[in-house]
């Protein structure tokens, strides 16, 4: 089945928010943001914007009822600055105005008093100024200082890696609309309504039920609207709420880079130990995390990471340590992987720091090391169904990787001035949120008199497909084609209290909710089936819109069913919730049973530099990826090449760059390099394994959204392997830009230079 917004978005008539047609008295929203990136605000003078033809009001911390306070984890963020200023662009006041254009002029006429204050912009330095939000963590199983003790080989080393803007084609937005008693409907691109509705509640000071958030589709998330959209909702509904005015907050693109966060950027120091087998004994790593100036959601953050710092890879004596570091940059956020290809990219570098020094290849070590069934993590959950050597061998198969590498040695024998790198990135992800209680999900179905049907679910489409996955499984559960059941949008007062659509568990969570709703209504109808066709309901099931008895057409269609229904005044609508079962997590004891499974999956990535002017592409990534019983191979394929070329994206072009002062140089899409159809491989070729997913997957459909994204660090290691053989040495640092390797290759720095990756 194809992706149900196809048409419509290949026709441009797909609606984001900034396509509703304006309502009557519509003003126009501007954020302004703080002009530096720590200080104290003294004084604000809005008397010269506020005379700007046009201008409605301007509001700030002052004008809020409730409490000025966003912070989901902690209540560390004032949604309007108060007197402290922690970040550039930090909103601290809202323009309104009878036109966007006008809202922006006079925000440019506002002036301040700041008293500016040194920046900390490196999670190093905060964490060694103390400056850490929540509490330092550790993982840790075994014993890692006696494995290292006994161990034959020991490196250690440090590296970083980079942010990465989330760059959704739609930047963040809402409208807010006041609609009588005191009610509010706000329609945001948000992938939590729910954060929407509970924040709105409390910087207004009313209850929830008197807000009614409304989302159609997302023009992307990323993870960048689970938590960021709220702030953009609460203002538009404040300035609703205050002035009794319908209000539209659609960010410009410079806004939206110089204001929202990004993916964290860490920095880790790692040791690992090995055995003259190239098993791994021990490894041992810590994370500093840089979180930007307020929480968000770094803590949980912070934790993926930790539950991912071992990979794929079975390491029996193995310490994480972990601090989300609060330096003077916009709050970071989710961002697919949601901290886990930071961990994942630490380890990955460890083994290629030992595989340079034992002279082997990284695949020999990550080979030695895949996880294998009941091997534990340490967080203290069995490895079942575990699918990381299944995947390898895959892997090595179908690509006929022995070949391949042959074809790149011989390559580089042939070429001076280019070389090839071929790197292989094994994966294994954790499925479900690392928080328990956000494991549920709810969903209605309404059957209509005619047969149509109507569903909705907490589940909010950002571009992957959840929505067309929901119409799937609502055709399967009643036996009717997919043009028969209707997607409504994600509404709070529909579904209510739903987690945001994130942690790749959207259609597992929705889906098992929906499939119980329309459980309830088919075995409603099928019992008025039988009675009409005057037979056992077990003989009976519906296909194509036809009641069958024995698998033979009753004359009965799915639509008269409906009306008979209604008829003999039978319920056509249903309600169901979902929890995962079986998931738990101990935080002070750091072990549990945190996901319902596992997706792994194994990439081979090829890359050629040239040596002369720094660039390199992929020529060629081989994926043998864990689907399950993909529900939707067309869907899940473009998962998988989205997310993996946004991991490219992640490890060598994207840069963001922060200058001393905190400001962000990099802003634009002129200084900010995504990767685009010519950066992208040029040849991808997934495969899917034959294998069936777990039971806690909808169908046995394996969660889809993030893995991928880690597919991408092969490349890092892939340029680097062509380094290689230029004899040149890539310390840890990505992104690793064209300019990284030119320099690489300049200075050729002797292997064994392991440090200066952290400078
Ligand atoms: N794919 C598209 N096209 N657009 C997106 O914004 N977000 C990703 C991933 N794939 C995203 C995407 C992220 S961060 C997550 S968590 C999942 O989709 C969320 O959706 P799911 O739970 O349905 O997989
Ligand atoms: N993944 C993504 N988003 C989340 C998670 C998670 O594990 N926990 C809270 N929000
Ligand atoms: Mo995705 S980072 O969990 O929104």
């Amino acid at each position: 089945m194809k992706h149900i917004d196809l048409t419509s978005h290949v026709t441009g008539t797909s609606q984001y928010v900034d396509d509703i047609p304006l309502a009557e008295g519509t003003l126009h929203a501007a954020v302004f943001g703080s002009p530096v990136a720590h200080g104290r605000l003294n004084q604000l003078q809005l008397a010269k914007a506020l005379a700007y033809p046009g201008v409605a009001a301007i509001l700030t911390s002052t004008d809020v009822p409730g409490d000025n306070q966003i912070g989901g984890i902690i209540p560390d963020e004032p949604l309007l600055a108060e007197s402290d200023l922690h970040f550039m662009g930090q909103p601290i006041a809202l323009v309104l105005a009878d036109s966007d254009f006008a809202a922006r002029e006079a925000r440019s006429l506002i002036e301040v008093a700041i008293e500016e204050l040194e920046p900390v912009v490196r999670p190093r330095e905060a964490y060694a100024k103390g400056l850490i939000i929540g509490r330092e963590r550790t993982f840790s199983m075994g014993d890692p200082d006696s494995a290292f003790a006994a161990a034959a080989h020991v490196f250690e080393g440090c590296g970083s890696c980079g942010g990465q803007e989330h760059l959704y084609i739609e930047t963040q937005g809402a409208y807010a609309f006041p609609t009588e008693s005191g009610h509010l409907r706000i329609v945001s691109s948000t992938q939590g309504p729910t954060a929407v509705q509970r924040t709105v509640a409390r910087v207004l000071g009313i209850p929830m039920h008197n807000i009614e958030v409304d989302v159609r589709r997302l023009g992307g998330g990323f993870g960048g609207k689970e938590d960021q959209a709220t702030p953009w909702a609460v203002m538009a509904a404040l300035a609703a709420q205050v002035l009794n005015r319908p209000i539209k907050l659609v960010l410009h693109r410079l806004d939206d880079m110089a204001m929202t966060g990004k993916r964290h950027p860490y920095e880790f120091d790692y040791r690992i130990g090995l055995d003259d087998a190239f098993k791994i004994v021990a490894y041992d790593v810590q994370f500093y995390q840089d979180a930007g100036a307020a929480a968000d959601l770094s803590p949980a953050v912070l934790e993926r990471t930790l539950f991912h710092f071992t990979n794929t890879y079975f390491v029996p004596h193995a310490r994480a340590r972990a601090a989300s570091c609060r330096t003077n940059v916009t709050p970071h956020t989710a961002f697919r992987g949601f901290g886990g290809p930071q961990g994942m990219f630490a380890i990955e570098c460890a083994i290629a720091h030992a595989a340079d020094e034992l002279g082997v290849t990284p695949k020999t070590i990550q080979a030695a090391n895949l996880l294998a069934e009941g091997d534990t993590f340490p967080y203290g959950q069995v490895a079942e169904h575990a699918r990381a050597k299944a995947c390898w061998a895959a892997l090595a198969e179908h690509a006929k990787l022995q070949e391949l590498e042959a074809s790149v040695r011989s390559y580089n024998q042939d070429h001076v001035l280019s070389k090839r790198g071929i790197a292989l990135m094994p994966i294994c992800f954790g499925i479900s949120f690392t928080k328990t209680h956000m494991n549920q999900a709810g969903a209605l179905v309404h059957v209509y008199q005619d047969g149509s049907v109507s569903i909705s679910t907490g589940a909010v489409e950002m571009g992957q497909g959840v929505s067309t996955k929901m119409v799937q499984v609502a055709a399967r559960e009643f036996g009717i084609p997919a043009s028969s059941v209707r997607i409504e949008t994600t509404n709070t007062t529909r579904v209510a209290n739903t987690s945001p659509s994130a942690a790749s568990a959207s259609a597992d969570l929705n889906g098992k909710a929906l499939q119980r709703a329309c459980a309830k209504v088919a075995g409603r109808m099928m019992d008025v089936a039988a009675s009409i066709l005057k037979c056992e309901r077990s003989l009976l099931r519906t296909q194509g819109n036809c009641v069958l008895r024995d698998n033979q057409p009753t004359g009965l269609n799915f639509h008269d069913l409906a009306s008979a229904c209604y008829l003999q005044r039978v319920n056509l609508s249903a309600f169901s919730h979902y929890a995962t079962p079986g998931v738990h997590f101990d935080a002070n004891q750091e072990q549990g049973h945190p996901f319902a499974y596992h997706v792994y999956g194994c990439a081979a990535v090829m890359a050629t530099v040239d040596g002369l002017r720094g660039t390199y592409e992929f020529d060629l990534v081989y994926i043998a990826h864990d689907f399950g019983s993909s529900i939707n191979p067309d869907v899940d394929l473009g998962q998988a090449e989205g997310g993996l070329v946004q991991g490219l994206g992640w490890m060598t072009c994207e840069e963001l760059y922060y200058d001393d002062r905190g400001r962000l140089r990099s802003n634009a899409l002129s200084t900010y390099k995504v990767p685009d159809v010519y950066a992208a491989p040029k040849e991808i070729i997934v495969d899917f394994l034959d294998l069936p997913g777990s039971p806690a997957a909808i169908y046995q459909s394996k969660a889809i959204g993030e893995p991928p994204l880690m597919y991408g660090i092969g490349g890092f290691f892939a340029i680097r392997e062509a380094l290689k053989a230029f004899g040149a040495y890539l310390p840890f640092v990505a992104p690793v830009t064209h300019e990284r390797v030119l320099m690489a290759v300049a200075q050729k720095v002797p292997f064994g230079k392991h440090a200066g990756a952290c400078e």
